[in-house]
């Protein structure tokens, strides 16, 4: 190997980049999803009930409501508070549209507060935003961390407002024993290419009868069914609601993955040590910042980079490091050029409801602005975040392989 990079045409650490399977889909993935097809029973069937009653278990969560994704899940999260025309949910803005299209589809105001090292929101901004059309604080566990969960439940419950979690990103991730998603109201998780992949689907958790008895009609265009808790209404349409509804082929296949996916966190988790290990000695890089006693579960391995030390951005830290074989992406929703999601267009040129402002001049004198948010501790930090995505299938010689390119690219920037 050579000390020149990839990019400027050196030998690059990894000539042929390798392909990692995410997963492992086997003969039981595949024979449970066939006993579903073969019982011709391919709907909202035994196979949802089960994996939401296993998923749910796994948290120690009393309800699971399974949705078709993990953006179905939030908005399901929202709807079930039932809130009003403009009530403002607290959020960050380093996150996936996932996160807060739902909210706006219910006719709320995303406001969004900073973030800190975690890269998850910072509970003292969060306090500060409270105003009285405060429903709800949105937390979201970025990147297979835990925001400081215990934090934002004391302050949502001094000021009498929900606590949702969006546990994407962060399956089985954990807080001092306190597991994602289970210290807030109600939580929503993607199974689209997350630990727990199943090609898409979500699901809601809560331990709140009121917000499940909402929430489980909301998945289900809020029609009665035998066991739901609009039995014995007549057949219609209790309030508004889409069809968010899961099949019976997608848990089938959820419940085999579900026996599966502790093997795949422990691995990423091991493999992501390995390589911050070896990234130690490197003084301008900072690892995402994991609180004590948390346990982050990786589903991306993130970092910034100091950009005043090393003569790069972080996009071309990334493009040098990709060029050497090994797939790393630039700041995380591309900040600052059209990230984060308060500069996306959906927010900078509202036009969310034809040309009307709605929701975001609703009973308001002045229409939320979001050109007008600023988040600065997240800008500088975000603007030098580096991402590199976890699989459970990194070998000693490939994670040799990522810490080796990261050095080669650091000695020629520095
Ligand atoms: C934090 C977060 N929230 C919500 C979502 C939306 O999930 P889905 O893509 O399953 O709709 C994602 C997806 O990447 C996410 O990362």
């Amino acid at each position: 190997m050579t000390d020149k990079l990839a990019l400027l045409g050196g030998q690059p650490v990894i000539s042929n980049p390798i392909d990692f399977e995410g997963h492992d889909f086997g003969t039981d993935d595949i024979d449970a999803v066939s006993k579903v097809i073969q019982s011709g029973e391919i709907g909202l069937g035994p196979e949802v009930k089960a994996f939401e009653n296993e998923y749910a278990n796994r948290y120690g969560i009393k309800y699971g409501i399974s949705v078709n994704s993990g953006t179905s899940a939030l908005h399901t999260c929202v709807a079930a508070m039932n809130p009003s025309p403009g009530d403002e949910i607290i959020t960050t803005a380093w996150t996936s549209g996932g996160s807060i299209i739902g909210l706006l589809f219910q006719n709320c105001v995303p406001i969004f507060a900073d973030i800190d090292d975690s890269y998850c929101l910072d509970p003292l901004d969060v306090e500060r935003k409270i105003t009285p059309r405060t429903k709800a604080i949105l937390v979201v566990n970025l990147m297979g961390n835990m925001a400081d969960v215990r934090k934002l439940r004391e302050i949502a419950d001094r000021h009498n407002i929900f606590l949702i979690e969006d546990c994407c990103q962060s399956h089985f991730a954990e807080d001092n024993g306190i597991v994602a998603g289970s210290i807030a109201d109600i939580s929503g998780f993607s199974f689209g290419g997350k630990h727990l992949n199943l090609g898409g689907g979500g699901m809601v958790l809560t331990n709140n009868k009121a917000l499940w008895e909402r929430a489980i009609l909301f998945r289900d265009a809020a029609l009665p069914r035998d066991g739901g808790p609009a039995e014995g209404k007549p057949y219609a349409n209790q309030f508004l609601a889409p069809n968010y509804k899961m099949n019976d082929i997608m848990a089938a296949m959820g419940r085999t993955q579900l026996k599966k996916v502790d093997g795949y966190v422990e691995s990423k988790i091991k493999s992501a040590k390995k390589i911050i290990d070896g990234l130690s000695n490197i003084k301008e890089i900072t690892p995402q910042k994991v609180r004590a006693g948390v346990t982050h579960t990786y589903w991306l391995l993130s970092f910034t980079i100091d950009t005043n030390a090393l003569h790069c951005t972080a996009t071309e830290y990334a493009e040098a490091v990709s060029a050497e074989g090994i797939p790393t992406t630039g700041p995380y929703l591309l900040t600052p050029k059209i990230g984060p999601l308060s500069k996306n267009p959906f927010l900078s040129k509202p036009d969310l409801y034809g040309e009307s402002k709605f929701p975001l001049d609703y009973n308001r004198e002045n229409q939320v602005n979001y050109n007008e948010t600023k988040l600065p501790y997240g800008n500088q930090l975000m603007s030098r975040n580096v991402n590199f995505i976890m699989t459970p299938n990194y070998s000693d010689n490939y994670i040799e392989k990522v810490i080796e390119a990261h050095h080669k690219v650091i000695n020629h920037y520095r």
